[in-house]
């Protein structure tokens, strides 16, 4: 096998998506298009993977990190000017490169990895990876003489009427002979309806310097999408979440309705867990094995145990543990630790919190930049009053604390281990281990008062 290499192009603004967000960095089952792309080049043995960036090129570098080089195109002057940015990276390597585009998110690996062998196989100077289109609008196409043999790649909108009726696209992924590459793109020119330096022109001037050339069709026509505006993005998400969703589905994991489940790509989740529908897990999620998680639930950037329920409910950024009963209706926010055997039920907002465990807060409550230790027992209706207007403040409960219904902690404050408060109360100063603590208004019955009340009739 000779030497690998990647080159990434990543620099266009992408006008047609019309949006602030440069266009590979628009995400696909949550995953920037590029990062998708460059995922996949690293499952491949590859020396060196060169991103040409260009608009957003400092976005784009902190998305992809140390996962490729980088080379700069100032100017977006086409796809044959922006390969030639790698040049000093990668124009004296011996070996073949494999150019693709940041806007096919699709691409697998396996693809890839099909498409070098056929190039070394036949040893061509380029191969290309084409499909078959049922609707070739915008494609480059691919151009084959009498014998078959291809001939050239035209772009659409150089395209004759009678090119614009080949299905056969280039998907804009080649592999290349390293060295002919770079000396053929000096020969590209940028005479054509667009005044663009097209990369797919390296195939007709390697053709007439009797090169050979080959062409590699992949299989589905899906994999290879090139995203180009909104609509082409909404395929490709519908794409990607089928693909992920049956991975899912082959791991072990039970989705009630898979056309109406959405995985982000990176999510792992274990076997006999049952997702039900509208149910939206996102980021870095984990969830461990028979966990119940939906119907119509949010759950993004978290890392849950066995054996969790998650019911109509939202959690964010936060560690969730095993045997946790959440919702139904209840929002975990950011930096929440929620520990095994917890029970956060209906109606209950937890942020920046810690729970023990064992400890519930079962209806109605806000419980928000707390410790709760493990055992406690938060009434309905108890809140943490942890905001003075400027300032956040922690409110403790330690270990085996009793919050009587409708209590307000008025934090800073510490409610000490054993603990009981009584319901209704306003606590604005530290309670004792062990003690009671009462702190409402004492009530008053007064007798047969109510007929003396003036609007009594
Ligand atoms: C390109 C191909 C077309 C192919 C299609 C497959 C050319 C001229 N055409 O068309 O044959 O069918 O992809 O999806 O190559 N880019 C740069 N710098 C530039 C221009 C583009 O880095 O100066 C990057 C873009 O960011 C993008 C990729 O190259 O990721 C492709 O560019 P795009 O403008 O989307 O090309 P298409 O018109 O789709
Ligand atoms: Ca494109």
């Amino acid at each position: 096998m000779s030497n690998r290499y990647a080159i990434v192009l990543a620099a266009g603004q992408g006008t047609r998506m019309k949006s602030k967000l440069y266009k590979v960095l628009h995400p696909v089952c949550g995953k920037p298009m590029v990062q998708h792309v460059v995922d996949q080049l690293i499952n491949l043995d590859i020396k060196d993977i060169v991103t040409i960036i260009g608009h957003g090129a400092d976005l784009v570098k902190s998305q992809l990190g140390k996962d490729s080089a980088y080379a700069l195109q100032e100017e977006q002057l086409g796809t044959a000017h922006a390969a030639l940015q790698a040049k000093d990276i990668l124009a004296d390597k011996d070996g073949v490169t494999i150019v693709v585009c940041g806007d096919t998110p699709l691409i697998r690996a396996e693809t890839m990895e099909a498409l070098f062998n056929h190039h070394e196989e036949t040893k061509a100077k380029a191969t290309i990876l084409t499909a078959v289109a049922s609707d070739p609008t915008g494609y480059g196409r691919i151009v084959r003489n009498e014998s078959g043999l291809v001939e050239k790649i035209v772009e659409h909108k150089d395209a004759t009427e009678a090119e614009r009726t080949i299905a056969e696209i280039n998907t804009g992924t080649y592999c290349f002979d390293n060295e002919t590459l770079f000396a053929a793109i000096q020969n590209v020119s940028n005479n054509n309806s667009q005044g663009e330096y097209y990369l797919p022109d390296v195939i007709e001037i390697l053709k007439n310097s009797n090169e050979v050339i080959s062409a590699y069709q992949s299989e589905e026509f899906e994999e290879t999408l090139g995203v180009n505006d909104r609509v082409a993005l909404a395929e490709a998400e519908r794409i990607m979440r089928k693909r992920i969703t049956t991975a899912q589905m082959r791991n072990g994991v039970t989705l009630i309705d898979p056309a109406n489940t959405y995985i982000d790509a990176d999510v792992t989740i274990g076997q006999d867990t049952i997702i039900y529908p509208g149910t939206i897990i996102s980021g870095l999620t984990t969830i461990g094995t028979d966990c119940q998680i939906g119907p119509n639930s949010e759950i993004n950037n978290c890392e849950i145990g066995n054996n969790t329920v998650i019911r109509q409910s939202l959690a964010y950024d936060s560690s969730i543990g095993s045997e946790v009963n959440i919702g139904p209706f209840a929002h975990i926010r950011p930096q929440s630790e929620i520990g095994d055997e917890v029970k956060i039920g209906n109606f209950v907002e937890v942020k920046k919190a810690a729970f023990g465990r064992g400890s519930k807060a079962s209806h109605l409550s806000y419980i928000g930049d707390a410790e709760v230790g493990s055992n406690v027992n938060i009434g309905c209706g108890s809140i943490t009053v942890n905001y003075d207007g400027h300032n956040k403040h922690l409110t403790k409960i330690e270990d085996n604390v009793f919050i009587g219904c409708n209590s307000n902690l008025v934090a800073p404050v510490t409610v000490g281990k054993g603990a009981y408060v009584a319901a209704g109360s306003t606590i604005t100063k530290d309670v004792p281990e062990e003690a009671l603590s009462i702190a409402r208004a004492r009530q008053i019955n007064k007798d047969q008062y109510v007929g003396k009340l003036k609007f009594k009739k």
